[in-house]
């Protein structure tokens, strides 16, 4: 992204000046929280991280990681040059390393990119034409696939828009397929992955004056009307003294959002330092907050070390692992949000109905129940047998905390609960302790 133009933006003010009654929304609780994930959570948000494979390893950087966010994005790992290395030959070592380490740790995982005019393999660069459109479409299938279930969301097309004031297509060699290449691959994802949230994700798309911005709120708003699977709008938010927060940031998130489609602010990073970079993060969370679609923000990388513009030091921690300003503007700015009741704007990756793969005589159907800040409950109905065994697993740091209708017992690990009828017929309930992740829980069912 070295090539990436950073146009001025026209206007060079920040977002804190936001209506008053904006301001009152979002003020009056007491309820602090101590990291941006837990705060971001308890007000239904997300608050995410860009992961890079090569420092988990590091663990002052996987113990900030851990502690502070609940929604990760490979930085590199799954992009197509990662991910394809070699037409049809599939690499998702890396790709899963961070997977596993997100959902290990109990955090959900945006997943970046599906199809890009950068970082492909050498092979798809030399290609043209309708083989490329079917490599293409190929790659989505195949990458989609593979992450099934394991996604919230996919940045399905990323950075197809021309900067400048042409409001024009990039030229690539997949635009060069034909101009309906986007929704070809937003139609491929869907069929791979029905779940996840499909994105589209682009840079320099703030300003709601911008002729890209307009470019690219043409597209959705074109694809709503056409009922083309598109689901989300990517803001990367990458801000620099040529290109600072507009002040109409707010503005842009809510006409995107009035489509009909969520809006994330997807890599995060804004050059500086002091009072003047923090006022700015807090802009943004203060547009993201104003905005009842915005359903999170990811910030692009831990410390100020770690970032693809690391002499900026355009990020939330320093390069010691220290909180910057930035990071105490962001904290208090989301605690400043009413505690919701919130729902999980899509379901977690396992969702009902789940059968016991191996057949095992019933079936077990969740269904979502009453949910609050801190934990929701859940029901589970079997049909196909009267003696079952039902699992039920959580993902960290999920704990069941209560059961009903059911006689129940735990592993070791107290993630698996194993229920068996307890007189009370083929319905059960339990509430689960969330702790920031609304995943629905795995079920499985077999016969005694
Ligand atoms: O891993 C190799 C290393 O082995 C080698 O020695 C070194 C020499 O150049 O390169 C290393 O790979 C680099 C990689 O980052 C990992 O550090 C690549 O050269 C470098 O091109 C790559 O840069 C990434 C960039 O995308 C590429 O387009 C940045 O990390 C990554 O932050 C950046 O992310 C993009 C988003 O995907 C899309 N939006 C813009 C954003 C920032 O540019």
């Amino acid at each position: 992204m070295n090539r990436k133009s950073w146009r001025a933006a026209a206007v060079t003010g920040v977002v804190v000046a936001m209506t008053a009654a904006t301001a009152i929304l979002w003020q009056g609780t007491s309820n602090a929280a101590s990291t941006l994930g837990a705060s971001a959570a308890e007000r239904g948000r997300y608050f995410g991280t860009a992961i890079a494979g090569s420092r988990l390893s590091d663990s002052q950087y996987t113990t900030i990681a851990n502690r502070e966010f609940n929604m990760i994005t490979a930085e590199n790992e799954m992009k197509l040059d990662a991910t394809e290395p070699n037409q049809n030959q599939f690499s998702f070592g890396s790709g899963d390393q961070i997977v596993n380490w997100a959902t290990g740790n109990g955090k959900r995982v945006r997943g970046h990119t599906l199809a890009w005019h950068s970082q492909q393999p050498g092979w798809m660069q030399r290609m043209e034409g309708s083989s490329l459109r079917q490599a293409m479409l190929n790659h989505v299938t195949r990458v989609a696939t593979n992450y099934r279930g394991k996604i919230y969301a996919w940045d399905v097309v990323n950075e197809a828009f021309a900067d400048g004031a042409s409001g024009a297509r990039r030229d690539s060699n997949l635009q060069r397929t034909g101009n309906d290449w986007i929704e070809a691959a937003f139609r491929a994802a869907r069929s791979a992955d029905p779940n996840a949230k499909l994105c589209y994700n682009d840079y320099n798309t703030d300003n709601w004056s911008h002729a890209k911005t307009q470019a690219v709120y043409r597209m959705v708003q074109d694809f709503k009307s056409r009922g083309v699977p598109i689901d989300c709008v990517g803001f990367q938010a990458h801000f620099n003294s040529g290109n600072p927060v507009p002040s109409n940031y707010h503005t842009t998130l809510q006409n995107f959002a009035d489509l009909g489609v969520d809006v994330q602010i997807t890599e995060l990073d804004i050059e500086g330092s002091g009072s003047s970079q923090a006022d700015q993060y807090r802009g943004i969370v203060q547009a993201c907050q104003a905005v009842a679609r915005c359903t999170g923000i990811t910030v692009w990388g831990v410390r100020d070390s770690d970032s693809w513009r690391a002499s900026g030091t355009p990020l939330l921690f320093n390069g010691s692992g220290q909180k910057k300003a930035a990071y105490d503007a962001v904290l208090a700015q989301l605690n400043t949000g009413q505690p919701t009741n919130p729902s999980p704007s899509s379901p977690g990756p396992s969702t009902s109905p789940t059968t016991d793969p191996g057949g095992g005589g019933c079936t077990a159907t969740y269904s979502e129940g009453q949910k609050w800040n801190d934990r929701f409950n859940g029901q589970v109905t079997v049909t196909g047998s009267s003696n079952w065994i039902v699992t039920v697993t959580v993902g960290s740091p999920q704990r069941i905390t209560a059961t009903w209708n059911v006689s129940a017992t735990w592993d070791s690990s107290g993630n698996v609960m194993t229920g068996r009828p307890n007189g009370n017929g083929d319905t059960f309930g339990f509430t689960i302790q969330h702790g920031g992740n609304w995943t629905w829980p795995t079920l499985s069912c077999r016969t005694a």
